[in-house]
């Protein structure tokens, strides 16, 4: 699928499974969470630019390769976008964190933003936009809107499981931003939920179920 990626790295199916199971505890849950965000964002930063610096190493002097640019954004869709990021600032602890709580209102359609905390100067950054599903849409929409009118231009979106539905709205209203997901799941069932899925994911991680 155009704009799509899907890391089927075999450690990310793996862990993906165990997670997806009914069975799986909480605490299991999370774990797997933390280790399968950290194999995703070595996907997601996979292509990012090299740029060169001297050092000194204890046996001689080199240009060795550092990444170009700005920081990395990590923008967390609350509130299980929460449950990558952690995992994900493991991998790059030097990256400035985004936090956004937004819905879609049903009636006016209109994206609705209860909280918004990022880092300055986004328009310079990559931003990676992390919630672990990707079901209507909705919210995720919303949230690169948001990140848009701050300046945003270079955006990334990761998840861990997307809906065929999910991806046609994501795409018709963000074709700049590409996907980056474990898994494009069958449907979208009629409460909203992916199928098979894996559930709640904030539910599932935060043991509120
Ligand atoms: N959000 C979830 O947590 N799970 C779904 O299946 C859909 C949206």
């Amino acid at each position: 699928m155009d704009g799509v990626t899907v890391i089927n790295h075999p450690l990310v199916q793996h862990k993906l499974t165990i997670m997806r199971k009914k069975e799986t505890s909480t605490a299991g849950f999370r774990r797997l969470l933390r280790e399968i965000s950290t194999l995703l964002c070595y996907e997601v930063t996979r292509d990012l630019e090299l740029t060169h610096e001297t050092i000194d190493t204890p046996l001689t002097t080199i240009d060795a390769p550092v990444l170009e640019g700005k920081k990395l954004v990590f923008a967390s869709i609350l509130r299980a976008g929460n449950g990558l990021l952690e995992g994900m600032l493991e991998l790059v602890p030097s990256a400035r964190v985004c936090h956004i709580g937004v819905y879609r209102d049903h009636d006016t359609l209109e994206a609705v933003e209860y909280y918004f905390k990022a880092p300055e100067s986004l328009a310079e950054r990559l931003t990676i936009v992390v919630d672990p599903m990707l079901a209507t849409g909705n919210s995720s929409i919303a949230a690169v809107e948001k990140l848009k009118e701050r300046g945003a231009v270079n955006l990334r979106f990761l998840c861990l499981l997307a809906a065929p539905e999910g991806i046609r709205n994501f795409q018709a209203a963000h074709p700049d931003v590409p996907i980056y997901t474990a898994s494009i799941d069958s449907h979208l069932n009629e409460k909203g939920y992916i199928v098979p899925g894996l559930g709640d994911a904030g539910d599932r991680m935060y043991g509120t179920k």
